[in-house]
């Protein structure tokens, strides 16, 4: 191993903090959003917070809502720009990230209805790329993410960024790959029924975020967390994009880090 390999291997290493079980893991970030959102009231500014979905990041949102029920953690002065949604999909759905998004989170703490964004699944096609130049101009008017939540999926994808994403890429409409669709067959009774499309903040988008905070539950995460740490940077598995930077930690559970 070289000397710029060594480096390397000691940065990720610091990158990288397991749990014992996936609560505890939840809890670890859900306290680090919380402190972001404290340290801008104190001076008055607005948190803006990269949201995810999906099942890992549930038990991050279980803990935001506690602390806003038991704990009086405010979210008034939070703005949030969630990565993805599928394409077509309409909001009131019950696979809609906007239901998600309500289900887990939002309705159960004080954000503002006007400071929450995620991306329109019912736009026409000939609208959406003007769409996404908006998600990324709002995302830059209010100062870029403070942090973005990050699950990982079995292809290797952070947001729908699926194998074939490139380092430079922004908000936009892609293809859904098989596996993805695969993983998603039982939200939608069926891997047929699962679009086809989404529309994704770019790798681009979520690498400028001040702070990452990549989540990784489970022994069904653990090869591919084993090829997103340690596999070589490609475009191929894109959530290896992130090993170039110093602003991310990947928390995960025992299981998850089963192979590191
Ligand atoms: C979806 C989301 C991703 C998420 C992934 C993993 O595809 N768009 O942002 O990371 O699912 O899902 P899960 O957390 O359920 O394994």
């Amino acid at each position: 191993m070289n000397r710029k390999n060594i480096v390397l291997e000691h940065s990720l290493q610091q990158a990288i903090k397991i749990y014992s079980n996936a609560d505890d893991a939840s809890v670890y970030v859900a306290n680090k959003i919380a402190q972001i959102i404290k340290t801008k009231q104190e001076k008055g500014n607005l948190a803006v917070l990269g949201l995810a979905t999906g099942s890992t990041p549930k038990g991050v949102y279980k803990e935001l809502v506690r602390l806003h029920q038991s704990e009086g953690l405010s979210f008034q002065n939070v703005v949030t720009f969630n990565l993805d949604e599928y394409y077509p999909m309409h909001p009131v759905e019950d696979q809609s990230y906007v239901s998600f998004m309500k289900h887990n989170l939002f309705n159960h703490i004080d954000v503002p209805k006007n400071q929450i964004h995620i991306p329109d699944g019912t736009l026409e096609l000939n609208a959406i790329q003007a769409y996404c130049d908006l998600y990324e101009k709002k995302i830059a008017d209010f100062g870029g993410l403070d942090m973005q939540l990050l699950g990982i999926g079995r292809s290797g994808h952070i947001g729908f960024n699926e194998p074939g994403s490139l380092q430079g890429s922004m908000t936009r409409l892609v293809q859904l790959d098989d596996i993805t669709r695969k993983d998603a067959a039982d939200d939608f009774g069926g891997a047929e029924h699962v679009p086809t499309q989404a529309i994704t903040m770019g790798i681009q988008t979520i690498v400028q975020a001040k702070q990452i905070f990549l989540l990784a539950l489970s022994e069904r995460k653990a090869e591919i967390i084993k090829k997103a740490l340690k596999g070589e940077i490609s475009p191929e598995v894109p959530a290896t994009f992130l090993q170039q930077l110093e602003h991310v930690e990947y928390v995960l559970d025992q299981k998850a880090a089963a192979l590191l």
